[in-house]
């Protein structure tokens, strides 16, 4: 199938980095720097004390406003969490959901990142579903069994018609803020492997409509032959997005 006819995503994750009296400035560089009429969807996801600035740039942008995590419940006594609802009233669209940085440093496992995809499509959320081997894994050689494993959890119980608005990005740990990127031909091979995944299990329609971006040291020099890949969508990016200039180079590479 045609590429074209999947949503090509360009999504920045500013991790804990900024401040909400910087992101004007921020969108403004950004709008100047790249293309009048970009063809893919651009997001950003920003620490939660973030998005009120960003909503209030981004309604003047074709900038979307994205969010790093959210609770699995719906709301009650979860000190320090944020639900889906807090982030729709904020007019957020999508929400990054078990990036490795939550997996390694806040023990999220498995069945939590599948609830919390329960949750983020239950609230309207459109989830960016993390997945991706360590380096100790894809030595073992474990790549494959893993990201099927990551995969299939996160999206168990979602219905065939619900994981058509989901975003999967195929984030391997070792190449994320290293500098190491994986070649062109690996990412493009995992995510047509993830992509296979789905079509096995929710039928080809499915698996054709689903957009899987990689995320892992893209940047302004890499991202055009990452993203000439049939099988990538967009990317998911980190360190790059943190500087307009960078981000708009790469937003033109999608083309
Ligand atoms: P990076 O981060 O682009 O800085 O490697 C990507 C990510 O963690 O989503």
């Amino acid at each position: 199938m045609d590429k074209k006819l999947r949503k090509a995503i360009i999504a920045g994750n500013w991790k804990m980095n900024m401040l909400a009296s910087g992101v004007k400035t921020y969108s403004e560089a950004l709008n100047n720097a790249m293309p009048k009429e970009p063809s893919c969807e651009i997001v950003l996801c920003v620490p939660s004390p973030l998005i009120p600035a960003l909503a209030d740039a981004a309604r003047a942008s074709r900038i979307n406003s994205g969010a790093q995590d959210l609770s699995e419940h719906e709301s009650g006594a979860y000190t320090g969490d944020v639900s889906a609802a807090m982030l729709r009233d904020l007019g957020v669209k999508y929400v990054i959901i078990g990036h490795s940085e939550r997996r390694a440093y806040h023990g999220e496992a498995d069945l939590t990142v599948n609830a919390k995809v329960t949750s983020a499509l239950a609230g309207g959320l459109i989830p960016v579903i993390c997945v991706g081997e360590t380096d100790e894994q894809r030595e073992k050689g474990l790549t494959e069994t893993l990201v099927a494993f990551q995969v299939k959890a996160a999206l168990c119980g979602v219905s065939a018609d619900a994981l058509k608005g989901c975003v999967i990005a195929y984030e391997p740990v070792w190449a994320i803020g290293t500098g190491k990127t994986a070649t062109a031909e690996e990412a493009g091979r995992m995510c047509g492997f993830i992509r296979d995944l789905i079509k096995k299990d929710f039928g080809e329609k499915v698996s054709n409509a689903v957009s899987i971006l990689y995320g892992g040291s893209m940047n302004a020099k890499n991202a055009a032959e990452l993203l000439a890949r049939p099988d990538i969508d967009g990317g998911l990016i980190g360190g790059a997005s943190l500087k307009p200039e960078d981000f708009a180079l790469i937003i033109t590479a999608a083309g």
